[in-house]
């Protein structure tokens, strides 16, 4: 069995953590992967309210260990996100896109962990100095919002910086051998949103499911438009991964015309869920996504496939 140090701090049969994914990731995701014996988290977006943050923990707290993952950028207008995530107690809060320094210390004093997704040196090292448990290395292949610097350097890096703390690995992590790779640099655990995003406990459309199945790799970019077209107070640094389409074909690029473009505001809220228009992130392990399943099944397929893996490279590979 694969153990590791973050494992045992959770109490996890797999080296999985669920990524918190505004939207998607909510309790019925969280509740499966935790359940499984991964570490399902709670993703909150920057417009969410305090309650919905106490009634999706509520309803993963009975299964086991969980997360709340909160966006820095959002928490300076909307200090309460943070309160209501310390009140909800869960085992780990991850805060990310931001300087997360000035959060660490109310998670700490209410015993709880705190993961930050880094996405370059600096960002290791400011995320190391704010007294942070766990360091995410989020690659620019994930899904969702994310920096610039690939997983696979960047985990090197992170690992670099990280200082004896633990390092989970992020970003386009689908299979048990990708798992069992990223374990084997030094990550104590994987950090997967784009796998679970058809899982049937995802929230998500019919309409975008089918889409999500049928993309491949090749179909993602890395974009502001949706963050510019929703005038939301994204941070620079942090475009978006998400499946190409008729918009992001029109605008990814001339941001600064589409917002000048008489009717396109007006458009994209008339089609919102028609995703030719409309947003599905995803990163680039979307081309490994391929069925919808259970998370559970998910989960313990990807564990268990992990575990033989690694034994099995590790005996074909290795010599006295
Ligand atoms: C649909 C979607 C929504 C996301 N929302 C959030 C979020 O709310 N907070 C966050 O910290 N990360 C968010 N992320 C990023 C994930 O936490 C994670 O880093 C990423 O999914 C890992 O890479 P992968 O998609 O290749 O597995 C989101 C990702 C996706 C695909």
């Amino acid at each position: 069995m694969l153990s590791t140090p973050l494992m045992k701090t959770f109490g996890l049969r797999y080296p999985i953590i669920g990524a918190p994914m505004a939207g998607v990731a909510e309790a019925p995701l969280a509740a499966a992967i935790t359940t499984a014996g991964g570490l399902g988290m709670i993703g909150v977006g920057s417009q969410a309210s305090p309650d919905f943050i106490i009634e999706q923990a509520n309803l993963v707290r009975d299964q086991g260990p969980f997360g709340i993952g909160l966006m820095v950028w959002a928490l300076k207008s909307r200090p309460h996100l943070l309160e209501a995530a310390l009140r909800a107690k869960p085992d780990l809060i991850s805060l990310s896109f931001g300087d997360p320094t000035p959060y660490i210390e109310p998670c700490h004093r209410m015993n709880i962990q705190t993961a930050v997704q880094v996405h370059n040196r600096q960002e290791a090292r400011q995320a190391r100095e704010s007294g942070a448990d766990i360091l995410v290395a989020q690659g620019t292949e994930a899904g969702g919002h994310t920096g610039h610097v690939a997983t696979f350097p960047l985990l090197q890096i992170v690992l670099q910086e990280s200082d004896g703390r633990p390092v989970v690995a992020a970003g386009g992590i689908a299979t048990a051998e990708g798992i069992a790779g990223a374990l084997a640099m030094g990550a104590d655990a994987v950090w997967i949103g784009t796998a679970f995003l058809t899982c049937s406990e995802a929230r998500q459309r019919a309409l975008g499911r089918a889409r999500l199945l049928e993309a491949t790799e090749m179909d993602t970019v890395l974009t502001h438009v949706y963050d510019r077209i929703q005038q939301l107070e994204w941070p620079e640094p942090y475009p978006g991964r998400a499946l190409t389409n008729d918009f992001t074909s029109a605008w990814h690029g001339r941001e600064a015309d589409m917002l000048t473009t008489p009717g396109v505001h007006t458009e994209f809220l008339a089609r919102r869920g028609d995703y030719r228009i409309d947003y599905l992130y995803a990163g680039q392990a979307i081309g490994l996504v391929n069925r919808e399943e259970r998370a559970a099944d998910l989960v313990a397929r990807l564990g268990t496939g992990a575990e033989t893996h690694f034994r099995q490279r590790m005996k074909n590979i290795m010599s006295d």
